[in-house]
């Protein structure tokens, strides 16, 4: 890519943008949230037109106006946010677009295909699953399987790991590998710098827009100097847990039971209690019970037996939005779906939760007004106005808008699902920093995350969850990682907290 600009209205997203990809290689993009890296992906995919650049591929000169011309150039692209149809199969989602009408193909021929070339790159997906059926990381597969399935050369994945498990994202690494060794070539997007010094041959820094540096990546290359690049300056990852004297016990969860969507146990009498100024983490590998947790707290489930209390009010099946109003936030795993509304501006999505503490029909408009400047200033959130639509804000920023919004309702308790997930290295502590001033005020936090570090560094107490159960709640100064991470895998804890 020569010299590409991408404007949006009072935004540069890509200004002479020179992006040199070789054949064969694993090139990185870094930048901060809404440095450009999506914009300049979508302009390769032919999603964005650029005003102004030239593509080149294997030296020609080409042009992109659709994906399905950067397809003819083998270019495919896995968004940041998935494209797949849930009420479809793998199958149906693979073929969905292709030319051939579908009526001509015959779905074992594309099943047992499926098969093969997951086989091949080490991707194991049922072809005949419905897409809803799946985890994050299987609905990944398919997106990536889906690009392979149709030859992609050039294969563009938006922070793959963003929403993957630890074990997954080494097995995605794996299969980019195999990718790679068999000549094709892979554009990877990544907040996580470990996975960059581990899995990249190169990397391109972007900077509000910008090239800010063009590199190999060796043995010696660090992740500090990788954030050096991105920021500009000296990124130190501190963050300052001073003890807290827990209060009374805020949340308080009994033998909690709930199904998941395939209306099998997701929750088997799950016990434990959160204190006032009290961080909770809990820990697992992704689809053991915890998204299922976060929701029958927030109201978005239905518990099939036991119940919970805040502060002491049975909230058990109770409404949402008595229970945003009891005082519990939400900052839920899939942000795009459940988190905010993109048709809608970020004023009108800060007030998706506000107006239901607002007396009478209609919402002080200067007050959410002021409320939004507010919010937008102090989370960081890199937007031109308020009145900018939601879903035009880079997935970070669309992030730290919700997380705004849920931290400016004032909550006694805080239900956090990986609160970091697609932030740079600057947001991220930032917000880790954010929970603990809550945690200072006497908020109750219960933090579901897959990141150790992250756990370790915020939490008082861990529990960890497999199969639906809570195996042992253990006290985060004394935990071992080995005694985590053995729990993680159904091991029973040996001395509780
Ligand atoms: N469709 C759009 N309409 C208007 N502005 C947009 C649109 N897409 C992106 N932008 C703006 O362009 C800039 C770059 O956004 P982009 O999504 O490329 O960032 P990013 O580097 O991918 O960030 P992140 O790490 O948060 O995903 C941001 O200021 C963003 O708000
Ligand atoms: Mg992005």
């Amino acid at each position: 890519m020569i010299g590409v600009t991408k404007r949006f209205p009072g935004v540069i997203a890509n200004q002479d943008v020179h992006l040199v990809v070789h054949r064969g290689e694993i090139h990185a993009l870094l930048g901060e949230n809404g440095a450009g890296k999506s914009t300049l992906m979508n302009v390769l995919a032919g999603l964005y037109l650029p005003e102004a650049g030239q593509i080149r591929i294997n030296g020609r000169p080409v042009t992109i106006n659709s994906p399905k011309e950067a397809f003819a150039q083998g270019i495919a692209m896995v968004h940041q946010h998935f494209k797949l149809v849930r009420n479809q199969t793998v199958a149906e989602n693979v073929i969905l677009g292709l030319d051939d009408p579908r009526f001509h193909l015959d779905m074992e021929k594309v099943g047992r295909r499926i098969r093969e070339v997951g086989q091949q790159y080490n991707m194991d997906v049922d072809p005949d699953a419905y897409i809803w059926q799946l985890s994050v990381g299987e609905q990944q597969r398919v997106e990536i399987l889906k690009a392979l399935y149709r030859g992609a050369e050039i294969l563009i994945l938006d922070e793959p790991t963003a929403v993957l498990t630890p074990q997954e994202a080494i097995a995605l690494g794996n299969t980019m590998r195999r990718m790679v060794e068999e000549g094709k070539t892979i554009i990877f997007i990544s907040h996580k710098l470990d996975e960059v010094t581990r899995f990249a041959d190169r990397v391109t820094v972007l900077r509000k827009g910008r090239v800010v540096a063009e590199e190999p990546v060796t043995e010696e290359t660090s992740t500090s100097h990788l954030a050096r690049l991105m920021v500009g300056r000296e990124v130190v990852f501190r963050i300052e847990k001073e003890p807290v004297d827990p209060g009374e016990v805020r949340l308080e969860v009994e033998e909690l039971e709930a199904l998941n969507e395939k209306r099998l146990p997701a929750l088997r009498q799950v016990s434990f209690q959160i204190r006032a100024g009290e961080i909770l983490g809990i820990a697992g590998v992704a689809g053991n019970g915890q998204k299922e947790l976060a929701e029958v707290i927030t109201g978005l489930r239905r518990a099939t037996g036991g119940r919970f209390r805040l502060d002491g009010q049975d909230l058990t099946n109770a409404h949402p939005r008595k229970i945003i109003d009891a005082g519990i936030a939400h900052i839920p795993e899939s942000r795009i779906y459940t988190g905010s509304v993109g048709a809608m501006t970020v004023m009108e999505n800060i007030a998706l939760k506000h107006y239901t503490r607002t007396p009478g029909p209609f919402l002080d408009k200067r007050r959410l007004t002021e409320l939004s400047l507010r919010l937008v200033e102090e989370f960081h959130v890199d937007t031109p106005g308020i009145t900018t639509s939601a879903g035009s804000l880079s997935g970070g920023n669309l992030q730290k808008l919700i997380l705004a919004r849920e931290l400016s309702l004032n909550p006694r308790l805080i239900v956090a699902a990986y609160p970091t997930q697609g932030l740079d290295v600057g947001a991220t502590e930032a917000i880790r920093n954010r929970l603990l001033d809550q945690q200072k005020e006497g908020v109750a936090v219960l933090l579901i995350s897959e990141d150790l570090d992250e756990l370790f560094s915020l939490s008082d107490r861990i529990a960890v969850m497999f199969d639906g159960r809570i195996m042992g709640i253990v006290d985060a100064r004394s935990a071992s990682r080995e005694e985590i991470g053995l729990m993680m895998t159904g091991k029973k804890a040996s001395a509780p907290a």
